[in-house]
C-alpha cells in the first residue's frame, strides 16, 4: 500500500510552549487511522502541520508525497478537511456553504452531496448562526466528505453529534475505507476511535507514546483475575511472576491485574486452591488509561 501521509520527527513549538516534539507516524492508502489524545496534547497542531497552516521547527512531512507548504494548492485540492473550530459565515445558510466549496473542488456530481445531506438530516436554509453546535458540524462533515476526496483530516469530528448521526458517521468512515481512500482522525474519546479506526496513534504532551493497531493493543492490554479462597494466601506469592501485578487484596479475594501470557500464572494457581476464579476480558480502557497516566514533566519545552 502507498504512503498516503508521513510525518517524520516533527517539531513545532510555540514559544516556550510545547506544540508537538519529535513525532514520527506513516498512513498508509486505505487505512483509517485514529489520533487519540487529552485536550493540548497536539492533535490539532499536528493537523495544521499536515495541512501547511503551521511551518515545521524541526522534521518532515508528506502529504500524496508532496510537501505541505509548497504543494499546498494541490493537497489541498486532493483532501476534505474538517477542521477542530468549524468557521462558517454566519449569516449565510447551509446552502451557500455546501455551493461554495462546490465551487472551489468543481464538483460536477451532487449525487453524494445530496445523500449526505439526507443522511444526516443537514439543516439548509437557515442561516448558520441561528443553529445549534452539533447542525454546524453537519454542514462541516458535508463540506469535506462530498467531493469524494482521497484523504480526509477530520479534527474532533463527532463533536457535538448526537448518538443516532455517530453510528451515521461510523458507516461513512467505514464506506470511505471501503472505497480504498483514506481517513486520519483525531479525538479525545477512546470509544469513538476503538469503533473507528483500524490503528492508532496515542499523543501526549506533544509527543506520541504508542502507534499500534487497535487488535494488536487489544491484546496487551490488562486481563483483570479474581480469585477466591477459603484459607489465607500470602499475597506476595505473586510478586516473582512478571507481567502480574495485585491490585486488591481483601479476606478471601485477591484481585490481579495480568499483562503476560497466563501459563505460569495458571500453573501457581492450581496450586494455590482457589475455590473460585473469575477472568475479565482485555480492557482497552485501562491500557490507554495508563498511557495518559503515565506523568510526564510540565508542559514547558525541555532544556535544549
Ligand atoms: N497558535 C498557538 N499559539 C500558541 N500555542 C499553541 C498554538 N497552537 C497550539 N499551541 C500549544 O500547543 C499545545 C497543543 O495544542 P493543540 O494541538 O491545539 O492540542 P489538541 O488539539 O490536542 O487539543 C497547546 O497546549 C498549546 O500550548
Ligand atoms: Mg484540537
Amino acid at each position: 500500500m502507498p504512503t498516503i501521509v508521513e510525518v517524520d520527527r516533527l517539531t513545532r513549538r510555540f514559544g516556550s510552549r510545547r506544540g508537538v516534539t519529535d513525532i514520527s507516524f506513516d498512513i498508509a492508502a486505505g487505512e483509517v487511522f485514529g489520533f487519540l489524545g487529552p485536550n493540548g496534547a497536539g492533535k490539532s497542531t499536528t493537523i495544521r502541520l499536515l495541512l501547511g497552516l503551521y511551518r515545521a521547527n524541526s522534521g518532515r512531512t508528506t502529504v500524496f508525497g508532496l510537501d505541505p507548504v509548497a504543494d499546498s494548492v494541490e493537497i489541498h485540492r486532493r483532501i476534505g478537511y474538517l477542521p477542530g473550530e468549524l468557521a462558517l459565515y454566519p449569516r449565510l445558510t447551509g446552502q451557500r456553504h455546501l455551493d461554495g466549496v462546490a465551487r472551489i473542488c468543481a464538483l460536477t456530481d451532487y449525487v453524494y452531496r445530496d445523500e449526505l445531506v439526507e443522511r444526516f438530516d443537514v439543516e439548509l436554509d437557515t442561516p448558520v448562526h441561528t443553529l445549534s453546535k452539533g447542525n454546524r458540524q453537519k454542514i462541516g462533515l458535508v463540506q469535506a466528505f462530498m467531493h469524494k476526496p482521497e484523504l480526509l483530516i477530520l479534527d474532533e469530528p463527532t463533536s457535538g453529534l448526537d448518538p443516532l448521526l455517530q453510528d451515521e458517521f461510523v458507516r461513512l468512515v467505514r464506506e470511505t475505507a471501503d472505497d480504498g481512500r483514506t481517513v486520519f482522525l483525531s479525538s479525545h474519546e477512546l470509544d469513538e476511535v476503538q469503533r473507528l479506526v483500524d490503528r492508532l496513534a496515542i499523543i501526549k504532551d506533544g509527543r506520541i507514546v504508542v502507534t499500534d493497531t487497535i487488535e494488536h493493543l487489544r491484546r496487551q492490554a490488562p486481563r483483570t483475575i479474581e480469585l477466591h479462597f477459603d484459607h489465607h494466601v500470602d499475597r506476595h506469592r505473586f510478586d516473582g511472576l512478571s507481567g502480574v501485578r495485585l491490585i486488591d487484596h481483601t479476606r478471601g479475594r485477591i484481585t490481579l491485574s495480568v499483562t503476560a501470557p497466563i501459563g505460569p500464572l495458571l500453573r501457581l494457581i492450581a496450586e494455590l486452591e482457589p475455590i473460585d476464579m473469575t477472568a475479565r476480558a482485555a480492557d482497552l480502557d485501562e491500557l490507554f488509561l495508563e498511557y495518559y497516566r503515565k506523568d510526564r514533566d510540565p508542559e514547558v519545552v525541555d532544556a535544549e
